[in-house]
């Protein structure tokens, strides 16, 4: 098999990154090499990148800045880290991807789409995900988890319009390319979130294998 590419998406607080440990355990299990790693960040450049987006003291930071930083992170991670583990075959779930750009600062800051659709191109040389996971949530709700986490960023504390509009941008995308998407909806207990994300992801691999 060549490689399975699989992202996770879904506004502040929706649960991907907990997720995604269950989930490539349970593909480790079944004989699959599971590659994890996020975004922006999952490489040592990227890491450097992210901690200069996510610095609350950054308020200054332009969205066309905020753009070629998170691009620049992606670069530098599709090259190095996802596309060898596709290319030998293995599978790489990715919290966060492109879609997060379209999402953010598409829907949310406003930039225009087709500009950003070629950023995206050029930063990952065409590489899209096979399957798309949205982690749906009320964006007050996933906000709130956030605070209470005490896990609070720059990125965060942007109004709560914003997220709106990202949360929107995401439904958008779904339509367009609903062959790619699954929705799930996060306000569901964490164990049925696991159940659902394993049982499509085995689904769509051994359809890839011609088992199913
Ligand atoms: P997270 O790692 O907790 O999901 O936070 C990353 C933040 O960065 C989150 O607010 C979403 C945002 N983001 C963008 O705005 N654009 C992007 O392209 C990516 C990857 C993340």
């Amino acid at each position: 098999m060549s490689g399975f590419f699989i992202t996770f998406e879904g506004p502040e607080g929706s649960g991907k990154t907990t997720q995604i440990p269950f989930l490539a355990e349970a593909l480790r299990q079944a004989g699959y090499q599971v590659l994890t790693t996020r975004e922006p960040g999952g490489t040592p450049i990227g890491d450097q990148i992210r901690s200069v987006l996510s610095d609350i003291k950054n308020t200054a930071m332009h969205p066309r800045t905020e753009i070629l930083l998170f691009l620049a992170s992606r670069a530098q991670l599709v090259s190095e880290v996802i596309r060898p583990h596709l290319e030998s075959g293995g599978v790489v779930l990715c919290d966060r991807y492109a879609d997060s750009t379209l999402a953010y600062q598409g829907y949310g800051h406003g930039m225009i789409l087709d500009e950003l659709q070629n950023l995206l191109l050029f930063a990952t040389e065409g590489l899209t995900p096979d399957l798309t996971f949205l982690l749906d949530l009320d964006v007050e709700i996933g906000l709130q988890r956030r605070a209470n986490g005490g896990d609070w960023n720059r990125l965060d504390a942007y109004e709560l319009a914003f997220h709106r509009r990202v949360r929107a941008g995401y439904h958008q995308l779904v339509k367009k390319e609903p062959e790619r998407w699954v929705v799930v909806d996060a306000a569901q207990s964490p164990r049925q979130i696991q159940a659902q994300l394993q049982a499509i992801t085995f689904q769509r691999l051994q359809a890839l294998e011609g088992i199913a």
